[in-house]
């Protein structure tokens, strides 16, 4: 039943696969449900998300249990199906109120723009927005680069071995010749050394997940031609990081903090729990907070640990629990605790006194085909997907929502003083575009085929298509 679901779950990920979805969208949010149901299991999504460093993570044993918990129990998750879940993109900045107000009139007059820009997101109250001239840089395509990407898999020592797809004896690498190009501009390749010139004296967090981590190898790998950076810090379990570029004097961290807010997580190395986790919708992670302001610049990304199972907590009453088997409290949806999270970290960072530049990173893809992660599911395409060919899967459409909404919000919201300039890093659509960019098998060294090895579908190979987000990140950086 279960392996069923999957399939039809598939088939309504990708229209071009099915003829009628149009016609079934009733019957799809029957199966949203259910998928979502699927995704949700968040005892397996501990094997996933791990915090681990250099230990792969995934464990074998949970598939059979967590199959039979998905068959026995639908969560009730008020979730609203969308007919098309590929959303408009937006590039939001606010910027600081003594700044001039771009004019409407001349977005008016400009046809690109208000395609790009739907009328009800360009609000009137425009004084904090920005609107780039140029163009949108999330929406393009990705076209062939013959030259390939700036370092390898030899070059760079920044890559985890669960991350060196070609280490692990990947065969094809006709992946690595991609790059991104937004529709009505180019954007320059990653320039390694103006972009350490312009980071002179400066530093820059990245605060997140493993995804996060797999980010800063990748800015790791791609600066390493210019300089190879120190490592000068690292927490107990390899998690949190902070590299140093000592000709340039250009300090870069990576923080763990999965979920942003505060949280207590029973994890070992190993992405083994021994209990579930406590969440606190209403504080933030201090690990990260705690060191705002030593960053000039900031890469922050939530996302896929809400997916876990979770205890949440407010104003120290416990609200409900997010897919606890056994638990008598009440279920509650990530949607709502996802939402709590992103305002809470706008708040934060529109409120600090703080002058820094942040980049929020929406959410990023996953490409597991025929199966779930933890029910056999693959990722063995070697080329990019065309325009129109995926849309978003379900639980990243409503994540991504909730993160422009909530940007939209803070970008529109007038009267607090902003010393950030918060920009929207919105890698999710082109991300999307690159089912051929996962480990899948070659998260480890000369995997047996023979067995049904679990694949990676969510990281990146390094190199590989996050080494674009550089190149996005330094184009944003530079037209600051
Ligand atoms: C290096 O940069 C930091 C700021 O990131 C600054 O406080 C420090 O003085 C700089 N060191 C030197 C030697 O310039
Ligand atoms: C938190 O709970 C206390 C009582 O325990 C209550 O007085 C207070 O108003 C609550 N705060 C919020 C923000 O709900
Ligand atoms: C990719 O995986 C699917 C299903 O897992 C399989 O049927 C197909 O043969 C694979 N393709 C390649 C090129 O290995
Ligand atoms: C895989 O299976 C084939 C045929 O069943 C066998 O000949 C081969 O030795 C197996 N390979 C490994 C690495 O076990």
């Amino acid at each position: 039943m279960v392996k069923e679901m999957m399939n039809n779950k598939f088939e309504w990920n990708n229209p071009s696969s099915s003829s009628s979805s149009s016609s079934h969208l009733k019957q799809n949010h029957v199966l949203v449900k259910l998928v979502v149901s699927v995704l949700l299991v968040g005892v397996a999504f501990r094997l996933l998300y791990t915090g681990s460093f250099d230990v792969l993570p995934y464990a074998e044993e949970t598939t059979t249990t967590t199959t039979a918990k998905v068959e026995a129990e639908v969560p009730a998750i008020n979730y609203v199906v969308e007919e098309d879940s590929l959303l408009p993109t937006t590039d939001f900045s606010v910027e600081e109120q003594e700044e001039e107000a771009p004019a409407p009139a001349s977005n008016a007059a400009d046809g690109e723009v208000q395609e790009e820009y739907p009328q009800d997101q360009v609000s009137q109250k425009a004084a904090t927005i920005e609107i780039p001239e140029k163009c949108n840089l999330f929406v393009g395509e990705w076209v062939p680069d013959p030259l390939g990407p700036l370092y390898s898999y030899e070059s760079c020592h920044f890559i985890t071995d669960d991350q060196n797809c070609m280490k692990n004896g990947r065969p094809d690498s006709g992946y690595l010749h991609w790059r991104w190009k937004p529709r009505g501009c180019e954007i320059p390749r990653f320039n390694a050394e103006r972009f350490l010139e312009m980071m002179r004296d400066k530093s820059w967090g990245y605060i997140g997940d493993s995804i996060a981590r797999n980010n800063v190898q990748s800015l790791l790998c791609v600066l390493s031609k210019v300089e190879v950076a120190d490592e000068v810090y690292h927490d107990e379990e390899y998690r949190s990081k902070r590299w140093h570029f000592p000709s340039y004097n250009f300090t870069l961290s990576v923080i763990w903090s999965p979920f942003l807010l505060k949280s207590e997580i029973f994890e070992d190395m190993y992405g083994v729990s021994t209990g579930e986790i406590q969440l606190h919708l209403d504080k933030l992670d201090e690990k990260w907070t705690s060191e705002y302001e030593s960053f000039n610049y900031v890469t922050i990304s939530g996302g896929k640990w809400f997916l876990k199972t979770a205890v949440y907590h407010d104003n120290n009453t416990v609200l409900g629990c997010h897919y606890c088997s056994n638990s008598k409290l009440t279920e509650f949806g990530i949607d709502n605790a996802y939402r709590k999270a992103i305002k809470l970290v706008f708040n934060f960072i529109s409120n600090s006194r703080h002058n820094a530049v942040v980049l929020f990173r929406t959410t990023t893809p996953d490409h597991f085909e025929n199966g779930e992660w933890f029910s056999g599911g693959t990722c063995n395409r070697t080329v990019p997907y065309k325009k129109g060919e995926i849309s978003l899967n379900y639980l990243d459409s409503v994540m991504r929502k909730i993160e422009l909404e909530e940007f939209k919000n803070v970008a529109t919201t007038s009267g607090s003083v902003r010393r950030a300039k918060l920009k929207l890093l919105d890698t999710t659509l082109l991300s999307t575009l690159r089912p051929d960019g996962h480990p899948g098998p070659y998260r480890q060294f000369n995997p047996d085929k023979n067995t049904t090895a679990q694949n990676d579908c969510l990281h990146w190979c390094l190199p590989g298509p996050i080494d674009s987000w550089n190149d996005l990140v330094m184009d944003m950086v530079m037209h600051d």
